[in-house]
Parts: structure tokens; sequence; C-alpha cells
């Protein structure tokens, strides 16, 4: 019997989701084995599967049921893999789509802050499309506030409008309201600070504060928290800006902290910096049970056929270690493990180059197996 025991409530969800987290949950059962733990994982349903589920049991259509939403809450973390594809990509209104079940269960949880750690890795300075030299010392976080902003404001659509059309005919118009609270701002950029603090010191937060008011006040917060850490120093810097130095100069970068959509796009840009977004994981955090899961989609495209990248899955569960059970042993060593397979040159398709030798791109399992095998 370990002596410690865990419950993971862990969300397949679709496209190559079930494939990357059945390595995921691997990798956790060969480390609860070296550490002494045991983490339970109980599949729950969310996005597209849940939504086919819930409609051919004659439930109310859901991409979050309530039985997930109650074992999540009811869990010690949740291990979640990626949700979406085109066969829910009805566009009519009202209908439900499978990122609602994202959104939902992020919102439910209180997850207002979501990390995304870019690390290079020193093998794979070839997948990416900069050159080797402009990625030399990359290593950002990325805090994104995730429950406000854009993406939980009001979304609504008018139809029959005077002169919306063209040519001045009657059509279409919609909005989508962005609203943020000085403390909805504060809690992550004071998290911001905190990791800066522990690391190399440097917070640069990111805003439009020359055109948005949410900017405004978001730049007004984040000066206000400056000045209580003299030892962090703190830049403004323009998302447009943002976005242009990410390529030019990424080095500069230490703790990057960002409103809810700046930070889904700046992250998947970040993301290339490491050669694939099947290499970034992410850490969402909050008032209820802590939920990560890679920063990629579900990547229908290769659904089923076993290539998929299981890294930034694999990554999470470091991070799950890590965040939400302190075992930062245990952590390091999966951070290691994967770090080591990557020297070895082993690869997925996505992060295999024209020098990998075909017997090292290796398949979605195999690559699980691999990290396994060198956690020891
Ligand atoms: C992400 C994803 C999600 C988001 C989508 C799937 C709703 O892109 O986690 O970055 O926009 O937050
Ligand atoms: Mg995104």
């Amino acid at each position: 019997m370990a002596s410690k025991t865990y419950r993971i409530c862990t969300l397949p969800g679709d496209g190559i989701g079930p494939e990357i987290i059945a390595e995921g949950k691997k990798v956790l059962k060969a480390v609860g084995e070296r550490h002494d733990a045991a983490f339970e994982c109980e599949d729950h349903l969310i996005g597209g599967s849940a939504i086919d589920a819930t409609r051919a049991a004659g439930e109310e259509v859901s991409a979050l049921p309530p039985a997930t939403l109650a074992a999540a809450r009811a869990a010690d973390a949740v291990l979640l893999a990626a949700v979406g594809g085109p066969k829910w990509n009805d566009t009519t209104p009202g209908a439900v789509r499978p990122e609602q079940g994202l959104l939902a269960i992020r919102k439910s949880l209180g997850l207002y802050l979501n990390l995304r750690p870019v690390r290079m890795y020193q093998a794979l300075r070839d997948a990416s499309p900069l050159r080797p030299e402009r990625l030399e010392g990359v290593d950002l976080l990325i805090v994104r506030e995730l429950t406000g902003g854009l993406y939980f404001g009001e979304h609504t659509r008018r139809h029959n409008v005077p002169g919306a059309g063209v040519d001045g005919a009657a059509g279409d118009a919609a909005v989508d309201s962005m609203e943020y609270s000085e403390h909805e701002i504060e809690r992550v950029v004071r998290w911001a600070f905190d990791a800066a603090a522990r690391r190399r010191g440097r917070v640069a937060s990111v805003d439009k504060a020359n055109v948005l008011e949410t900017s405004r006040l978001w730049r007004e917060v984040a000066h206000r928290v400056a000045a209580e850490y003299p030892k962090v120093e703190e830049s403004d810097v323009l998302v447009d800006n943002c976005a242009m130095q990410l390529v030019s100069n990424p080095a500069q970068f230490d703790v990057l902290v960002t409103e809810n959509t700046f930070g889904d796009i700046l992250s998947d840009e970040a993301s290339m910096l490491t050669g694939s977004l099947g290499m970034l994981a992410s850490a969402s955090l909050g008032s209820g049970t802590a939920l990560y899961e890679p920063s990629h989609g579900s990547a229908p495209d290769i659904a089923g056929k076993g290539i998929a990248n299981p890294l930034a899955q694999i990554l999470s569960v470091e991070l799950m270690l890590r965040y939400s059970f302190h075992m930062d042993d245990a952590a390091d060593e999966v951070a290691r493990a994967v770090q080591r397979v990557l020297d070895d040159g082993w690869r997925t398709v996505d992060i295999a180059d024209a020098q990998t030798p075909k017997d090292h791109v290796l398949g979605t399992v195999a690559m699980g197996d691999k990290v396994v095998e060198y956690l020891g």
C-alpha cells in the first residue's frame, strides 16, 4: 500500500485527447511506484464526447455534465487532455460547443490563473522556426488571466440591424464585451510578481493601454502591485509590441503576465520557440481543484493515428506533481526524463527533422514508454 493516495479526475476529451492522456496516466503510475504514492485516476466526460454522450442518453446536452463537475470538485487534481473537433463545429445560435465545457470547468472551479512555462530544450533548437542564436537563454513563464475578459463577457448577435449589411442594407452585428475588475487583475499580477521574485526578477505586464480602458486599469493595478516588490523589475509592454519581441528577442522575458485573450494568443506564439505546440504544458490554479492540461488543442486531423506528441500532457503531469502535490523531486524527475529522452534523439513526428533517424521517430505510446524508461 502506498503511503499517500491522490484522486485525479481525468478528462480525455476529444481528438488526440484519449491517446495522450493514456501516456500521462502511465507516467503518473510510474512516478507513484517510485515515490510511494498512489494516483487513482477516474475518467469523466468533457467537450464533444460529453455532448454526444448526453445527447445519446436523452439528457440535457452538455459539454460539461454535472457528474463531471462534481467529480472534478471532489478530486485532488484534474488532468485534462483536449476538447473540440470539426464534428461539433456547429455555429447555429444556441448550439452547444465542446469549448464551452473547458470554459465552464475553468470558471466553475475558480481557476483564474493559467501558467504556461516556455522552456527551451537544447535538443530541439533546430525544431524551432527561429534561428538557434535567438533562442539562447529563453526561459519564460506566461501567466494568463483565465476567467475574465472577452471570454466571459457578453456575447450577442443582433439581426436585421439597419445599415449593418453590405451596401447599406440591414444585416447582422455582434458584440463581445470585455470587462475586468481590479480584484481580478490584482490576484494574477501578484502571482506573477511572487513567481518573478523566485526566478530572474522581471515581470512584463502586457496590455493595450493606448486603446483599451481595461488595459489602463490593468496597468494601474500592475504598478500598484509592483511598488510592493522593489526587487522585481516591472515593465509595461503593449501586446502588439510583445508579439514582435517574442520572436525578435524572446530571452529578455522572465515572467509575462496578461489578460485572457492576449495570453491565449501570445502563448501559442511563444510555444513555437520550443519547436512545437506539442511541448507546452499548462497549470490552471485558483480557488478550486487545480487543472492541468496541454496548451494545444485536440488535433482532429491526426486523431487515432497514434502519432500525437504526448509530451505536453506528460509535462502537465509534472506541473501537477509540483503545484498540487508539492512532490518537487518527482516533478524534477519527470522534467529530467523528458529532457534526456530528447537529448538522446527520440522524437515524435512533430518535432522530428530531416536529421532524425527513422527508428528514432516514435508514436504516442512508444514516447510515453520512453519517458517512463528514462525516469530511473
Ligand atoms: C487554450 C485554448 C482554449 C482557450 C480554447 C480551446 C477554448 O486555445 O487553452 O489556449 O482559448 O483558452
Ligand atoms: Mg489557446
